[in-house]
This record gives structure tokens, sequence and C-alpha cells, in this order.
């Protein structure tokens, strides 16, 4: 053939694609999707891309082939592919057709969760922030500026996809794509808006051609042909709302997300073991852990006080590191499941009692397959049961798994893995030298307005940090100056976390919570006679990234700015001129990066000090173990790794009930929760591929003070 009869070819082939569904080769009927005329039971996981760097990727996918996984998962992240309205960017961690590419050359498939809303636990949910001041716009309801924002990002992303050759049928690894994501639960809030815009996104979806099934989970009211699709702790007890759809659970909760301020939660893998178990022996068949590998939030993609770790307690740690035998034992999980799969997508189970809280489920196919699942729900004994003749032991809580209905080849609750807990080595401490932050604004980068501004609608997240600055006049009569009384300064501030500089010098700092970012500080200041500067840090940590139309959240002080304790009684200085600034001194100026840092004077190491930027040269340890820094004595702020972030840091202390924890009952995120009274989260991954073997930068941006010597360059190791 020559080149010009391929290209007619390939046109006709996807013409044939693009006018018939039906012939395309993935499909779906009420058993399971369908693969090029193949039944499948899919084990898939959750991998996103920018949460580990390319380098990690191919390590990462091939230890999710080694763990039987047959898909990989991943969302697509808006807001960092489009940072600006109509400029894309697909580079480094956002090289999507790179992931997609790395996978399909492991051998596995991908299901690509367009949304674009992804909640995430990502900044912003992943929309860009520039979407929220689209004129007219409001969020995910049937609003015009809206949808057409969305359309062209949905657009973008498929023709993306199509021209590099990755949908299923035109030899690449997507079988399965997603729009919109958990918009069922709020559907009820957002008004009449809502159904139109679940039918209208369905059918722009469905619209663009992919050659592949959508789904949209948590959706009951999915319109067809697009699946609903159902994300939980268990999902044994969802039905698809039509006949003809397969049962598929597109989240299974390895774990849950950590927040500043929260404990770290973890899942007992026999618990998520028999959830699957579950939930496949009552007929489904495609289950995707959310996480597979959880990362990291790099940079400032975390959510709204989310850690900057999203381990997830998932199979493979933040670092890449098997967790064990969390992973070992769904490995053998998928492969019980894998050899029972021929009777599996046969058809519907029977069921047999075979107990008082113990049933058996099996399948059987025409051409002679027979496959059982043994089930024990209860959570506190085990049970001696007999099926087809033969006794066998279930613990508490258990399934076990016969691919030939004859020998029980798995047993949730039984791990055979052995455990691997994971160990951080320390390596060294750093030399520092310091440069303060300075109070006094840069001329060229301020402005000034009458009254408070909103921060977000101010910094549009260019970045964490807001300065907002006033002017007191104090008369030479006023008593407090005889008295030594000094007057009370309130400020009222929708968060996240704000210091107070009265001319120049620190009065502390206050911070909300995941929970609750609102915040109140109040406290005496010294002030003397004539004019005054106070001065306030605003600082974001993260926006928002669910609730009903958490868009229209605020950051920022709001006030009202109160100063108490004067002769007039209360001076409200909400209203009066205030002097702004976005960003600090030293983002201004570059001192994260490697050449900026060299354009301003350093000096001693000065780690108590609030405000404080830090740096410090260091050598990549010795062999490959993955890298990570101890912040424990640090209080919060940002690191930098030759001008990488690595993200926030935050010695926030963990609050929770960390007490007891037993696989053998319904788990939710609020179990087996370790760190309660100790900090979240202590160490933070600097991946290998940002070191250089010797000369590596690390720089600090220190809010609230902290003791530098207690800094540490770890490595990890199992
Ligand atoms: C995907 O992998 C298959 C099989 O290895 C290969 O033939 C195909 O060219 C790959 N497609 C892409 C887009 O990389
Ligand atoms: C938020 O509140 C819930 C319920 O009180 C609590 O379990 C959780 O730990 C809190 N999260 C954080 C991060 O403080
Ligand atoms: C579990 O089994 C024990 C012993 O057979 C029985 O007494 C108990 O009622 C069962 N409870 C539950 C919740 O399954
Ligand atoms: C935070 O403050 C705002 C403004 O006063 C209020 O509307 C909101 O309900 C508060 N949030 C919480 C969680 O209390
Ligand atoms: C979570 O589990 C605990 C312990 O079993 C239970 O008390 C609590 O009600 C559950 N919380 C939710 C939200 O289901």
């Amino acid at each position: 053939m020559s080149g010009g009869d391929v290209v007619l070819l390939l046109l006709l082939v996807t013409a044939a694609a693009v006018a018939s569904p039906a012939n395309a080769d993935v499909s779906y009927d009420h058993k399971s999707l369908v693969i090029n005329g193949q039944h499948r039971i899919l084990m898939s996981g959750s991998i996103h891309y920018p949460r580990s760097t390319p380098e990690m990727w191919p390590d990462l996918i091939q230890k999710a082939k080694d763990g039987g996984l047959d898909v990989i998962q991943t969302y697509v992240f808006w807001n960092a592919h489009e940072p600006v309205q109509g400029q894309y960017y697909f580079g480094d961690r956002y090289d999507l057709v790179r992931f997609v590419k790395l996978v399909n050359l492991t051998g596995l498939y991908v299901h690509l969760r367009i949304g674009p809303y992804v909640c995430a636990e990502w900044n912003f949910g992943g929309f860009p922030v520039w979407l929220k001041y689209v004129p007219g716009i409001s969020f995910r309801t049937d609003n015009g500026p809206f949808k057409a924002a969305m359309q062209t990002f949905v657009e973008k992303i498929v023709s993306l996809m199509t021209s590099e050759g990755l949908f299923e049928w035109q030899g690449g690894p997507i079988i399965l794509a997603q729009v919109e994501n958990e918009y069922g639960p709020m559907e009820e809030a957002m008004g009449s808006g809502a159904k139109p815009y679940v039918d209208w996104a369905a059918k722009m979806a469905v619209g663009t051609s992919t050659g592949v099934p959508w789904v949209m989970c948590k959706q009951v009211d999915a319109p067809d042909p697009v699946i609903d699709t159902c994300n939980g702790f268990y999902c044994d007890d969802f039905t698809p709302n039509q006949k003809n759809k397969p049962s598929m659970w597109t989240e299974a909760w390895s774990g849950w997300f950590t927040a500043f301020g929260g404990p770290v939660p973890h899942r007992p893998v026999e618990d998520l073991a028999f959830a699957v178990a579950r939930f496949i022996q009552k007929g489904g068949s495609f289950v995707n852990y959310y996480m597979y590998h959880g990362g990291t939030n790099f940079d400032r993609t975390a959510g709204a006080f989310i850690a900057t770790t999203y381990d997830y307690d998932a199979p493979i740690d933040e670092y890449g590191l098997l967790r064990q035998p969390k992973w070992g034992h769904l490995r053998d999980l998928h492969k019980a499941i894998k050899q029972a799969e021929p009777a599996l997508v046969s058809g519907e189970p029977t069921l047999q009692n075979i107990g008082n809280h113990q049933t058996a489920y099996v399948f059987k196919s025409s051409s002679g397959a027979c496959a059982a699942f043994l089930s024990n729900y209860n959570t506190s004994s085990s049970s001696k049961v007999v099926f087809n003749g033969r006794s066998y032991d279930l613990p508490a809580w258990s399934i076990s798994v016969l691919p030939d209905c004859k020998t029980a080849v798995y047993n949730t609750a039984t791990v055979t893995s052995p455990s691997a807990p994971a160990k951080m080595n320390p390596v060294g401490g750093f030399t520092w030298q310091s440069y303060s932050e300075s109070t006094n604004l840069l001329d060229e980068c301020a402005f000034t307005k009458d009254g408070l501004v909103e921060q977000l609608s101010t910094t549009w997240d260019k970045s964490d940090y807001l300065w907002y600055t006033t002017d007191v006049d104090i008369d030479s009569g006023e008593q407090f100056l005889m008295s030594g009384q000094w007057p009370h300064l309130t400020i009222y501030a929708a968060g996240h976390s704000l210091q107070v500089f009265v001319n120049g010098q620190s009065y502390g700092s206050v911070y909300g919570g995941y929970n609750n970012s609102n915040l109140t500080y109040s406290g005496y200041v010294e002030m003397w006679q004539g004019s005054n500067k106070i001065s306030i840090l605003s600082t974001s940590v993260g926006l928002p990234n669910v609730g009903t139309h958490y868009e229209t959240w605020n950051v920022g002080v709001l006030g009202p700015v109160t100063l108490s304790g004067l002769d007039e009684g209360t001076r409200d200085l909400s209203t009066q001129k205030w002097t702004y600034q976005i960003g600090l001194r030293g983002e201004k100026l570059g001192v994260p990066s490697v050449r900026g840092s060299s354009s301003v004077e350093w000096g001693c190491a000065a780690g108590k000090l609030p405000l404080t930027w830090h740096k410090a040269y260091f050598n990549a340890p010795a062999g490959g173990d993955p890298v990570a820094l101890d912040m424990a004595s640090m209080g919060k702020g940002q690191a930098w790794v030759n001008g990488h972030l690595i993200g926030r840091y935050w010695s926030y202390k963990a609050s929770g009930d960390c007490a007891g924890c037993s696989y053998a009952v319904a788990y939710n995120e609020t179990k087996c929760l370790t760190n309660c009274g100790d900090i979240t989260q202590r160490w933070y991954h600097v991946p290998r591929s940002w070191l250089n073997p010797s000369g590596n930068l690390l720089v600090i941006l220190e809010e609230f003070g902290g003791d530098l010597s207690g800094v540490t360059l770890m490595t990890r190791t199992t």
C-alpha cells in the first residue's frame, strides 16, 4: 500500500468506528466491557501522572502490571493543561501522551477520566482559576459559558488522544472515558440547572466520537449510553441504571487522603480484598483501586488544607515502593480472579446458603467452567462450611475463591505475602544561610485600594501570598502612649493562614483548618505616636476542590479589621486605604531558583525568625533509594530543590482518635488512623530525577520560624 492508501484506509476505519459504535472494538453489555469480542473482568488502578515524575512512570506502571492489573486509570488535570485560557501545556509531569503511551508499552489499558471536574483533592478540583472569572459563568450547571469552556477542553483532550492513535480501536490503550465526576449526590443542591447539565454533558461526551464507552461515576441518572458506576469503600450493593449496563466500580478506595491537621488513614488489606471479592462475586466486572499509587501533591497542586503527601495507603507507596503485604495480597487476589474469569464472564451467579452468615456464589459456563466464592460476613467468628461435599474454613469477614469450584486458592483474610515495613534512614543535615523577607513592599508591585479585597480574585492563585498593609495614625494625646496599655487588633479572615506585623515587628500567626478555614486574629500591638504600619500576610493553602459551588468560597482578610483601646474607642480599619502586594519579595526575585537565589544577600542561619528564606547545598545520597526531607522541626512554608517546588510543608498537629483497628468490620475513613497527637506529615518526597550527584540547592521559605538543625535528608527503604 502507498502512504496515500494507508491514510485513506485510516479515514475509512475512523469513519466506520464513528458512524457505528456497535462495531467499535470496545463495547459493553450487562455482564462486562467487551474488548475485541471478549468479555473481560478487569482490575484497574489509579495512578495520576502529575503526582509522580516521568522518570518514575515506567516503574510504577510495571509494578501495577506485576500486581495483576489490566488497566491504569487517571484523571486529566485541566488547570495544569490550560493554565491560561487557550494556552495549553503538556510537558514534564503533565505529558499525558507520554504517560498513556508508556501504559500501552507495558501492555495495559487506560481509563481516561477527562472530567474535567476531578475533585481529586487537587487544587480547585482541577478547574483553572481563570474559569471563575469568565463573565457570567457558573460551574457545573446548565450555564452557557461554563459548558462552552468544558466542551472546548474535553474536545481538546479527545482530539489529542485521537491524533496520537491512543484509543483502543486505533491500536492504543484507552478503552474507557469519563465525563464529570461524582455529580449525582449534589444534583439536588444544584437546583434546576443540574439535570439539563447532566444530559448535556453525556451527549457532549458521546458526541466527541472516541469510539469507547463513557462512564459517569456516582450518577444514578446517567443518560444512555453512558454507564453509571460506583465509588466507595464497598460497592456490592450497586446496580447500574439499565439492564444492559455492566456493574463497574470506578473508585475502590484503598485508603483515604490526608489533610494537614488530620490523622493518617489506613485501610487493612484483608478488608479491601474482602470488599473487592464481594463485588466480583455479585457479578461486578471492573474494579479500580483509588489509589493504586497516590504519590505526591508537588508544587501547589493540593486542594485546600490537603497535605503534600497523597500516599492514600495505596498498594504502591508515595515513593514508588511496594507497600507490603498490601500489594502482594491484592496481586494474589487478582490471580485468583483471573483463574476464575472464564466462569465469571459467563453469566449470573447462583446462590447457595452454606450457613447463617455464609453464602456460596457459583458461576458456571456452558463450556464447563465453574468458579465459586465462599463468603463469611460474620464479623467475629470463623466458620467451617461444606460446599459440594468438601469442607472449608472461612475466617471472619472473608471470602475464599475457588476458581474450579473445588480448590480454595485464596482467602481474603489469609495474608501470605510477607510484610515489609518502610524505614526512613537519616543521611545528614545541612549548613544553612538565611535571607529575611521584608515587610516593605516593592514599589513597582504594590497597589492601593479603599477597603479590603478578596484574595483569590486579586492573586488568581499566582502565589499563596497576599500582603495587606495599612497605615494607622496615632495622635500624640492617645492615653495608651502614657499608660502602656496597648491597643487591641482584631482581624477576621476567610483563611487560610495569616501573620501579623506592626512596624515590621512580628505579632504571630493564626490559621484555620480543613473543616473550617475561617480564622480570627486577636492580640495587643505596640504602636507609637504618628504613622504606624500594620502588615498582614494572608496565605492560602490550596483552593477548595469539593462542595456545592465551592468556587464562590472566599480566601483572605475580608474583615472587619478593628483596633480597640483607643481614646475614641474602637477604630474600624476595614474601609480605609490598604496597600497590596501579590506574592513575596523573595518570589519576585526568584529566590527559589538556582539563578535567582544569588540575587539576594544571604546571611547567617536564622531559623527561628518568622518569614525567612533559608538555603543549603547538598549531595545526593548514594544509591537509588527514594529521597525525602524530614521537616518536623520547622513550622510552615514551602521547599524547593534545584528550583522544583516539592510542595507545601506544615508541621500541623494531627487531632483525632487513633484507637483500635480491626479489619473485620465495615471500614470507613475514621478508622485505622495513625499520627494522632503527632504532626500530620513529617517527610517530604524529593524525586531522584530532580537531583544532581552533588551541589543540589535546597531553598526553604519558613513562615512561622523553626529549628533548621532538625531538617534532615533521608532515604527510604523497605
Ligand atoms: C500500543 O501498543 C501496541 C502493541 O504493543 C502497538 O502495536 C501500538 O503501536 C502502540 N500504540 C501506541 C499509540 O503507542
Ligand atoms: C474534620 O472533622 C472530622 C469530624 O469531626 C474529623 O474526623 C477530621 O479528623 C477533621 N479533619 C481534619 C483534617 O481536621
Ligand atoms: C457471628 O457468629 C457467632 C458465632 O456463631 C454468632 O453468635 C453471632 O451472632 C454472629 N454475629 C454476626 C454479627 O455475624
Ligand atoms: C466562614 O465565615 C463565613 C463568613 O462569615 C460564613 O459564611 C461561613 O459559614 C463560615 N464557615 C464556617 C465553616 O463556619
Ligand atoms: C465509621 O465507622 C465507625 C466505627 O465503626 C462508626 O462509628 C462511624 O459511624 C462510621 N462513620 C461513618 C461516616 O460511617
